[in-house]
């Protein structure tokens, strides 16, 4: 046992959702919680930052306060501590499946791809705070900074990530990439251009091949 955490041997499944902001995934969460609730999985549907009290605390700080990098980086690693303690470890243990709204790859894509913080430091504070855990499957919706951005300006009123520019998002988009490249087991890149029936086929037979 490391830091508290047993190796990695659960019943449940853990299913993650990612993307760049507009890229649509909330739409799609909806759909796959629906999909697997038919099938009769006890679920727990999460989010990061955030899912606990504490961590819906820090999200509020995270996303409307301006902070140093390092700071922004350890506060996220530090909502999913708790986040992995209070709610995802536990849920996985009883057999549920977890489906969360971002995860580790958040942190790779938008505190490194996008605010260029040393990858290595995040690799450090990913062995620290979940050493034996990962996503069993993890969605990418992928879609340009220009769609998502049009997307967004429908939406409400952004918050700090939301109004950053294209460039940021498009180091973003290449740090995600890069790890379902680097991780092709568990990522599954959605072309999220496409139209919502399209994906939605696509959701239901990667889900499928889960069964
Ligand atoms: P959401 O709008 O998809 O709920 O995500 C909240 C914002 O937080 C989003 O802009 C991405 C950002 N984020 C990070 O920068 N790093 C992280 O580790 C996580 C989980 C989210």
């Amino acid at each position: 046992m490391i830091n508290g955490l047993k190796p990695f041997s659960y019943s449940g499944r853990f299913i993650t959702f990612e993307g760049i902001d507009g890229a649509g995934k909330s739409t799609h969460i909806q759909f796959v919680t629906d999909l697997l609730r038919e099938k009769g999985y006890q679920l727990v549907v999460t989010r990061e930052p955030g899912g606990t009290a504490l961590g819906e605390k820090l999200r509020d700080l995270l996303l409307h306060d301006k902070m140093n990098l390092e700071t922004e980086a350890l506060l996220m690693f530090a909502a999913r501590r708790e986040h992995i303690a209070e709610v995802i470890e536990p849920a996985l243990k009883r057999g549920d499946w977890v489906i969360s709204d971002r995860f580790t790859d958040a942190s790779f894509a938008y505190q490194g791809g996008g605010r260029g913080l040393d990858l290595d430091k995040m690799r450090q504070l990913e062995a620290w705070v979940h050493p034996h855990l990962q996503p069993d499957l993890t969605f990418l919706f992928d879609v340009s900074p220009e769609v998502a951005q049009s997307r967004l300006e429908a939406a409400r009123s952004p918050d700090k990530f939301e109004r950053e520019k294209a460039d940021f998002f498009n180091r973003v988009r290449h740090e995600y990439l890069r790890r379902a490249e680097e991780f092709p087991n568990r990522f599954r890149v959605i072309d999220s251009s496409r139209s919502i029936g399209a994906i939605r086929e696509t959701i239901k037979e990667l889900i499928g091949e889960m069964d």
